[in-house]
């Protein structure tokens, strides 16, 4: 997919050539010089009519009429230098693949070095433009019924960059690409329908991702869960016809199995609301409710192709939140797998009782440091919107290494409060230990601060996707729908793990 080249040579054939283009001034020095005197000096003539512009996230297409190799220059403005950052340069990379995508050319190739400026280097840029790659084309089949006409996508991407060692390069490309693919895979898992999707079908889809990386697996039925004595996920799964699952991956990329990250994700395949049902506006998008599954999964993907020095459990409750005869109900009293008893007040409240189960889980194997990820409550996104992740933490220092990543992957994510007065909030039931839905106030609070309640004395912190996770808009890097959101923050965030 991706050719390295040090020949500035842009007169090979190619479909098209990417330039990126530095606002004030415009610099046209280098090989960009070299480029600009093959059109006798026009690029720069057009630069300053502004029918090329350098603007940030501008895009200018420009033919030419076979004066150098590539048929069509695509400029597209970075803004001024010094203001770049990494997710900036990704984004407008993400802008011009998702041009040529739609033009359905399959070959490019893109100047490199144009990328690079003061805050970005050859590498950054590298890695910048095979995740924008990914991401900006990813496209979910769907199941319509299939038109005749073939499909295109870009193939081949020569990468052409003067100074910095080209092996270096490439496998910055290939670290970027997995990043990238990690995350559309996670999109692709949330995009499925409910029916396509079953708890059954995520636990196969954990077994490829086990056979192909050499993860341990574990897979827990209903049978084990009994034992174990899971009673907050086998209550959920009280009134489904499909059987629940507790899907475990281990990777272990140290000689010994300590100082081990726990990802949790929420896998509730379809949530009704059980009892406590949604209203009919409401419940349509809740085959979604798998998303921290689908980024804990994606992020296993990732961790298996870069294989880091780390070690991690991955754990999954996975069942949808059905309604029957036989589901769970409010004022219903379950045990959960750590002891602690369960007030439920309301069965809409299913996704802090699964992870319950599964942060109990992962303490079981071993995790030393958590993070859970679930799209837990509407009412993050009526405190942070669509674009942030709400998180509570019981621990500032671990908290600290998940926002550092969050930033890294340009995945905003926000700390809420969490102070002891709330915690007696969960901990109020005149019959129970803990209840599920303290009420209204502090929705997005409430829903974290009972899984703290299983996190216990373990670092931990907890991510809330309910906003994040979809989109209603087609962005530069990727369509409407499943955005695969924290797939890069975990994975980074195992990488760059210090206990
Ligand atoms: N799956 C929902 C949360 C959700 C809402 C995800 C919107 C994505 C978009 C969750 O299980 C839920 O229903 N939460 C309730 C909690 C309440 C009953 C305490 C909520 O947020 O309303
Ligand atoms: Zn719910
Ligand atoms: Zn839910």
């Amino acid at each position: 997919m991706f050719t390295v080249s040090k020949e500035m040579n842009f007169l090979s054939e190619q479909e098209c050539l990417v330039v990126g283009l530095y606002d004030k001034p415009v610099k046209f020095e280098g090989a960009l010089a070299q480029l600009d005197g093959y059109f006798n000096g026009h690029l720069t003539e057009l630069v300053k009519s502004g029918d090329i512009s350098a603007k940030n996230q501008g895009i200018s297409k420009v033919h030419t009429f076979g004066l150098i190799g590539a048929k069509r220059l695509i400029f597209v403005g970075l803004g001024k230098e010094t203001a770049a950052t990494f997710n900036g340069v990704r984004e407008a990379f993400g802008k011009a693949f998702k041009e040529i995508h739609k033009m359905k050319w399959t070959q490019t190739a893109v100047y490199l070095d144009s990328f690079t400026g003061e805050e970005i280097d050859a590498l950054d840029a590298a890695h910048a433009l095979s995740e924008a790659l990914a991401l900006s084309t990813y496209e979910f089949k769907g199941y319509k019924q299939k038109s005749n006409e073939p499909e295109k996508r870009i193939e081949e991407v020569t990468v052409l960059s003067e100074p910095g060692d080209e092996e270096d390069i490439k496998s910055a490309l290939t670290v970027g690409f997995v990043y990238g693919t990690g995350t559309n895979s996670a999109r692709t898992l949330v995009n499925l329908p409910g029916n396509m999707l079953t708890s059954t079908d995520m636990a196969e889809y954990a077994k490829s991702l086990a056979e192909k990386y050499d993860f341990e697996l574990e897979i827990l039925e209903k049978e084990d869960m009994l034992k174990l004595g899971m009673g907050a996920l086998l209550a959920v799964n009280q009134g489904s016809a499909q059987p629940p699952k507790m899907i475990v991956l281990k990777y272990q990329g140290r000689e010994e199995w300590k100082d081990v990250i726990g990802l949790v994700g929420k896998g509730i395949t379809f949530d009704t609301g059980g009892y406590s049902i949604k209203t009919k506006d409401g419940i349509v998008g809740m085959k979604t409710d798998m998303g921290g599954a689908a980024s804990v999964l994606g992020a296993m993907e990732v961790i298996g192709e870069l294989r880091p020095e780390q070690n991690v459990v991955a754990v999954i409750p996975s069942t949808d939140n059905m309604i029957s005869g036989s589901a769970f109900k409010p004022d219903d009293v379950i045990t959960s797998m750590s002891g602690k008893t369960i007030e439920v007040l309301n069965t809409d409240a299913e996704g802090r009782l699964v992870l319950a189960d599964a942060v109990t889980y992962a303490k079981h194997h071993g995790a030393n440091y958590l993070v859970d990820v679930a799209t837990l409550t509407g009412g993050v996104i009526t405190a942070l919107g669509t674009e942030i992740t709400g998180a509570l933490t019981n621990n500032e220092t671990w908290y600290e290494q998940v926002l550092e990543a969050s930033y890294e992957a340009g995945e905003p994510v926000w700390l809420l409060p969490l102070i002891e007065k709330d915690k007696e909030r969960v901990r109020k039931s005149k019959i129970a230990d803990l209840n599920n839905s303290p009420g209204r106030e502090g929705h997005a609070i409430m829903g974290g601060a009972f899984i703290g309640e299983f996190a216990e004395d373990t670092p931990w912190v907890h991510l809330d996707i309910a906003g994040t996770a979809t989109t209603s808009k087609d962005t530069d890097l990727g369509p409407s729908g499943a955005t695969g959101v924290m797939v890069r923050t975990l994975a980074l965030l195992v990488e760059r793990f210090e206990a």
